[in-house]
């Protein structure tokens, strides 16, 4: 029984090479003026039928609403959008695409491919069960949309732009290895790029969680100080120099994740317009090969998509420079936060000597002191990663750079 439905489940997905890409272009409220021919026949509907509709025309009530105004809200600010959409034809069967849509003069342009990778089977999990939701719960779709960014969260994404530039750069990777195409070398370059950012995301917080971890330890100093009373005025001057010094840690902390933050932020921005842009050069190639296309005005659509495709490589480009010149700007906030795990160094010295001097409360100085060292060393430790992956992401965007210049 269970593979029956199965069976017809299957049946009701309209398939599609996966060498075929869609293209359509809307004008500024997303009604049609344009697409070319795969997007025809898949869809099934007559270009009669499709000209001068509105998009949602092969809206299927599984693609949650958050997804479409995630869209709108970026794509109306002049950013460009991708996601998986599941789609209905005209006979009620149904296919997946990864759809990238981007802001153009007077409208909108959408590609698409066919995605195939473990993501899509997540998505696949997901989408349904968010529409239900959103359906059961009569959800508005900006009320919904931080609920799906929650959810991408616990699925290991923490916001938009680093899941679309994880999912396109997978899609595109699990194309090409389908249809036996080479490794592409800027895709698996900022892959490795966007993992290694990543890294710099977890060191990042591993300083933050042991400064967390070691809030209450200059407090503890008063309270020995003051129990010490006169006798203990030398600890008291380490604990007054340990509160500043964590007082200034947690002020630069705060720059400091967010500088990490920023340098993951553009790097997956990157990515993603990278692979934006290899896939406006594939719909390209594509549509100047492909018969029959609608409309008369071919030329100016190949000539609109070859912008298309020139300004999303330059904005790539743009945005490597940018990878470059913040991880460059990160080395900065770096050299703060080590200048202050040097002075925390100096501070925990003077304890220990301090230390020799008070027996009473040798035990709980001692404690508080090794809580210090170990603040301390994974500080350094972490501090030192970061500086080798920061040198790492450098050197990486300067070759992908060289490879864009090259490619132009
Ligand atoms: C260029 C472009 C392409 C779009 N492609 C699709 C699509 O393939 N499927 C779809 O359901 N909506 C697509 N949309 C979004 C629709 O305009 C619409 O927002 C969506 O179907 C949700 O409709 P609803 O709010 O009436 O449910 C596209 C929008 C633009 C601007």
């Amino acid at each position: 029984m269970a593979r029956r439905s199965a069976d017809l489940f299957d049946a009701s997905e309209i398939h599609f090479a996966f060498d075929e890409l869609f293209f359509s272009r809307t004008d500024a409220a997303g009604v049609i003026q344009f697409g070319n021919s795969v997007f025809q026949r898949v869809s099934i509907y007559g270009w009669d039928e499709l000209l001068g509709r509105p998009h949602k025309i092969v809206r299927h009530p599984d693609t949650p609403r958050a997804a479409f105004w995630l869209l709108w809200d970026a794509v109306k600010a002049g950013r460009p959008f991708g996601a998986y959409v599941k789609n209905r034809s005209k006979d009620g069967r149904y296919y997946w695409v990864f759809a990238i849509v981007t802001p153009i003069d007077g409208g909108y342009l959408s590609v698409r491919l066919r995605p195939s990778t473990e993501l899509l089977a997540v998505i696949k999990r997901e989408y349904p069960a968010f529409s239900a939701l959103e359906r059961k719960e009569n959800l508005a779709p900006a009320d919904s949309a931080p609920l799906l960014l929650d959810r991408l969260k616990t699925l290991g994404f923490p916001d938009y732009p680093t899941f679309m530039a994880a999912a396109l750069g997978q899609e595109l990777a699990a194309l090409d290895a389908r249809l036996g195409r080479p490794h592409d070398p800027t895709i698996a370059h900022f892959q490795g790029l966007h993992e290694t950012a990543k890294t710099l995301l977890q060191k990042a917080d591993i300083i933050a969680d042991a400064y967390v971890t070691n809030e209450n330890v200059p407090f503890n100093f008063r309270v020995l100080a003051a129990q010490l009373g006169q006798d203990g005025a030398a600890i008291s001057v380490i604990s007054t120099n340990y509160t500043l010094l964590s007082v200034e840690i947690r002020g630069i902390l705060a720059d400091f994740t967010a500088a990490a933050h920023d340098v993951f932020r553009t790097i997956s921005e990157g990515y993603f317009l990278a692979c934006t842009a290899r896939v406006q050069r594939e719909v390209l190639n594509q549509f100047r090969n492909e018969a029959g296309a609608a409309g008369e005005a071919r030329e100016q659509e190949e000539l609109l998509l070859d912008r298309q495709q020139v300004e999303y490589s330059a904005k790539a480009e743009t945005g490597l420079r940018e990878i470059a010149r913040k991880a460059k700007g990160f080395r900065q906030a770096c050299l703060d936060m080590e200048r202050l795990a040097a002075a925390l160094e100096v501070t925990r010295v003077m304890g220990k000597v301090e230390c020799s001097r008070h027996i009473s409360v040798k035990d709980r100085l001692d404690e508080l002191l090794a809580r210090l060292e170990h603040f301390q060393a994974t500080v350094a430790a972490a501090l030192r990663d970061i500086d080798v992956i920061n040198e790492h992401i450098q050197s990486e965007a300067g070759h992908l750079l060289a490879r864009a210049r090259r490619a132009a």
